[in-house]
């Protein structure tokens, strides 16, 4: 390697008795600096001023198939994706109409409105009269007070379909209707 006073050219002036050097940048620096220069123009022409082609077809394509599977699983869950959705199905409570004169109306009377069973058409409940809580004593039932399991029998789509129907009779004010039982539940 060369000695810095042989490489370095010295301006000639002197000023207060300090003398200049002019020592160039090393070119890996030099180097890095027109590259970012040339990295950022790119950048800048792709990204802002060309909006990077294929990026918005690429979001549409992705978007699409999100939605198509997202229908694929709501078309395998009966076209609606809650459980509250599905229960205010009319289809579901049509068919639930027919389950519960088979199975239910026995204990809960023809129109819900309760002989062994409670009234299933007001607004009190002994084990909870959400959706979910509803399903949830059908399919285990209170076997110790004459509530049949129903999982087995009827199997979830089936209880779904009850439940539905139950749910629709809410209010319905039947006569004969047994006394309410339970606690008030409010949606
Ligand atoms: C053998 C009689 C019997 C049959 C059949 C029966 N239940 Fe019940 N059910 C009962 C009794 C008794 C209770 C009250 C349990 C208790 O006191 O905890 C009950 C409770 C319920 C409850 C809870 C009510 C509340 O206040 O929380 C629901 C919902 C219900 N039955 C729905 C059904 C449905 C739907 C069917 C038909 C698939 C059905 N039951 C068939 C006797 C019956």
């Amino acid at each position: 390697m060369k000695k810095d006073q042989d490489k370095d050219i010295v301006r000639p002036y002197v000023v207060d008795g300090i003398e200049e050097y002019d020592n160039p940048l090393p070119s890996w620096w030099v180097g890095l600096f027109w590259g970012t220069i040339v990295f950022g123009l790119g950048y800048l022409l792709w990204f802002h001023v060309m909006k990077k082609p294929g990026l918005d077809a690429e979001l549409t394509a992705q978007r699409q198939a999100f939605e198509e599977q997202k229908q694929a699983l709501q078309a395998a869950n009966g076209g609606a994706d809650s459980l509250e959705q599905r229960l205010k199905d009319p289809k579901a409570v049509a068919e639930g109409k027919a389950i519960f004169a088979t199975n239910c109306a026995a204990c809960h009377g023809q129109l819900g409105e309760g002989s062994i069973g409670p009234n299933l058409t007001d607004d009190f409940w002994i084990h909870g009269g959400g959706p979910d809580a509803i399903v949830a004593t059908v399919t285990n039932g209170v076997p110790a007070k004459g509530m049949i399991a129903w999982e087995s029998t009827l199997g979830v789509q089936n209880i779904e379909k009850v439940v539905a129907y139950v749910l629709s009779l809410k209010g319905s004010n039947p006569p004969n209707a047994k006394a309410p039982q339970g606690d008030e539940y409010k949606d």
